[in-house]
Order: structure tokens, then C-alpha cells, then sequence
């Protein structure tokens, strides 16, 4: 590439395991970003990589710092493990790059709050993926439940799904909660508009769990203004499972808004607000999914977003200081269990 072609955006993918792939071909399918160096602990991972995306001549380190320095990167990918989270991305952003990452943010309340404030202190962005946010069905959901359904008082999501991995999910503590309810949970404040306050939360392994850690587990939000947002889930649930966006159901002052997970959502809302009558009549109002696509899905749509802010100079919307307090609601929630109380956020 020519230095009158330099691209824009000069990526250091720094973690080159499973999720990577989906990161490389997003890279690769930018007008106006390179992928300029690969980092893993272990050569052969990001060899292997290299070999998959056709990225043969992009070159292999085994630390960011020296990535960043020997290719030039303004961008760094942490798509490594969550332990590696925080050293990756605070070295990343104190070289000077802005940094993309999977979720969870951080392996802990702690390393969390340092890396909020080295993206403060940089002045570079760290956002964090949260892909479950950019679906179609996803936006028209808020949408019914802040315009068609009156004031959100109890809010509901089911996520029953029996996930045989193997590997580290079946031998951590918290499996549930710690690898698979942040999206939930982020889902919960994107579609309330809102924050919580406090959470109670039982965590337990169900009988046939084939899980080492707690792989189920009901909490009790309580969000600000008082609504509550109860959660149930189990990552060992055979049977009628529901979708991996979770089984919603928010009621409102004025109806209820509804969402498989999977199809379109609709609100059922009370039809004429002076009938008397012991129980009302209800009116089905389907949600516009074409008018509420916020562009590509997934991945793809939470890295649009990314770069867009970062091209027009705003926070991203999952940044690191909004998406801190999504992490706030899982490490609330192992606390509670762990002290078998209630926990402030
Ligand atoms: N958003 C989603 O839907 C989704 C789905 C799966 C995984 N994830 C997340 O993606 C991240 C990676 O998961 P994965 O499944 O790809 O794991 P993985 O184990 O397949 O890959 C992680 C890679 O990071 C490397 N690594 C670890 N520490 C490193 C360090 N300090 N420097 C450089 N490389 C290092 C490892 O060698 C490994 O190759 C995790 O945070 C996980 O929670 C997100």
C-alpha cells in the first residue's frame, strides 16, 4: 500500500482464538482500515489465523506494546481472554491507540475502574462489544416499550438454553452469570432507557447440571425510579429452550410489550383508556421492524458504531464509562449470592 493509500484505521488484532475470526473479517471488509499486526501468547493461534483470513504478510508479536510500536497500529482489537482484558487494553490505549474489545469489559469491578480511567486519562475510547444490542428486532423492542406501552414498571427475561461447551465454561465459578448474562443484562438497559440501583440475586446448579459453577440463576433488579427487572436463566436448561437474546416481557402502565427473542416484537395495549370493566380490551400493535433497522447486525453493526464515533468524534455508545455499569449488574449479582443479600450498584 502506497502512503497516498495509508488507510485510516491501522489495526493490531491483539487475542487470535475463536471470536477473532469475526473481527478479521470485519476488518477486511472495511474500505478504510488495515490489519497491520497479530498478537497471541501463542504464535501457532495467530499463525493459524493469518493462514484462514489470507493475512500472510501481516506480521506476529507476542506483546501489544511491541506491536504498536513496530507496526504504527492507532487501533487495537482486545479480543483476547477476559483475565488479559485489562493489561491489554490499558497498555493499548497508554500507546497511544483507541481500543475495541470483547466483552466483558474486565475480569473484575476493579481492573474495570482502572481501565475506565486510563481511557480518561489518554483521552483515548474504549468501547466494548456488546452485539446483542444491534439487531433489528432489538431496536423495534425499545422502541414498542418507550413509545407504545406507558410508563415500564416490571420488566422480564427468560434465557433457558442447555449450552454443552466443554472446556473452561464447564470448570469456572459463575458460568452463567460471568460469560453469558452481561449481554442480558446490557440488553436490559438498552431497552429501559435506564440504570439500576440494586440487585438480589440466587444462583444455583440444577440437578444433571453438567457444570462445576452455579449454571442458573434468578436476580432481581430493582432499576432507577423503582421498576424492577427480574431475570431467570440457566445454561443447563434441556428442553423448549428460548432464544440466546432471552424471552422478554415488559409491562407497562398501558399495556404489555412482547419479544420471543427470535421474531418480530408487538406491544398488546388497552384499547380505549375510559372503558369500565373488570378487565379491559387490549389492542395488538406490531412493531415496524423496517423502520427500526439499525443497519448490519451483530458484530458488525456494535463495530459500525465504533468507528463511527470515532470518525465523528463522540463516545461510542457501548464506551467503557456507560458500559462499566452493564458490568456492575453481573459482579452485583455474584456478590449477592455470594453474601445471600441484597447488593446497592
Ligand atoms: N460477543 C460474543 O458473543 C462473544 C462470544 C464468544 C466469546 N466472546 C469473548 O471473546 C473473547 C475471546 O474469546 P474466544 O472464545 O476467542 O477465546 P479463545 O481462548 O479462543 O481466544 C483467546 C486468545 O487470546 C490469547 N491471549 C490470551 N491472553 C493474551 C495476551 N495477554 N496477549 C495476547 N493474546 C492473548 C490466547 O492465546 C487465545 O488465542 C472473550 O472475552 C470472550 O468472552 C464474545
Amino acid at each position: 500500500m502506497t502512503a497516498a493509500t495509508t488507510p485510516k484505521f491501522r489495526i493490531a488484532l491483539v487475542g487470535c482464538g475463536n471470536m477473532a475470526n469475526t473481527w478479521v473479517d470485519y476488518a477486511q471488509a472495511r474500505g478504510d482500515a488495515e490489519l497491520v499486526a497479530l498478537v497471541d501468547l501463542n504464535e501457532a493461534t495467530a499463525r493459524a489465523l493469518a493462514e484462514k483470513h489470507h493475512l500472510g504478510g501481516v506480521p506476529i508479536f507476542s506483546d501489544v506494546s511491541a506491536a504498536i510500536g513496530a507496526s504504527g497500529a492507532n487501533v487495537v482489537f482486545d479480543v483476547t481472554i477476559p483475565d488479559a482484558h485489562e493489561a491489554v487494553t490499558v497498555a493499548a490505549l497508554k500507546a497511544g491507540c483507541n481500543v475495541f474489545g470483547e466483552k466483558p469489559l474486565a475480569a473484575g469491578m476493579e481492573q474495570a475502574r482502572r481501565m475506565v480511567a486510563a481511557a480518561g486519562q489518554t483521552g483515548h475510547t474504549y468501547a466494548v462489544m456488546q452485539n446483542r444490542r444491534y439487531l433489528p428486532q432489538m431496536h423495534a423492542f425499545r422502541d414498542l416499550v418507550r413509545g407504545s406501552i406507558g410508563t415500564p414498571g416490571f420488566t422480564t427475561a427468560n434465557f433457558f438454553i442447555g449450552a454443552h461447551f466443554g472446556g473452561f465454561r464447564d470448570l469456572m465459578d459463575s458460568p452463567l452469570l460471568l460469560d453469558m448474562a452481561i449481554h442480558t443484562f446490557d440488553q436490559a438497559r438498552f431497552i429501559l432507557g435506564a440504570d439500576p440501583v440494586s440487585v438480589y440475586c440466587q444462583e444455583f446448579n440444577p440437578p444433571g447440571s453438567w457444570y462445576a459453577g452455579g449454571a442458573a440463576a434468578v436476580c432481581i433488579f430493582e432499576f432507577e425510579g423503582g421498576q424492577v427487572f427480574s431475570y431467570n436463566g440457566s445454561w443447563c436448561a434441556e428442553g423448549a429452550p428460548t432464544s440466546w437474546e432471552a424471552e422478554w416481557r415488559v409491562m407497562g402502565s398501558t399495556g404489555a410489550a412482547i419479544w420471543d427473542g427470535t421474531n418480530a416484537p408487538y406491544a398488546d395495549v388497552v384499547a380505549d383508556p375510559e372503558q369500565e370493566s373488570f378487565t379491559l380490551d387490549f389492542k395488538r400493535v406490531e412493531a415496524e421492524l423496517s423502520h427500526n433497522a439499525p443497519g448490519p447486525e451483530g458484530h458488525f453493526g456494535c463495530l459500525d458504531e465504533m468507528f463511527a464515533a470515532l470518525s465523528e468524534n463522540r463516545r461510542p455508545e457501548t464506551d467503557c464509562t456507560d458500559n462499566i455499569k452493564s458490568l456492575g449488574m453481573v459482579f452485583g449479582a455474584v456478590e449477592s449470592a455470594r453474601r445471600g443479600e441484597q447488593v446497592m450498584l
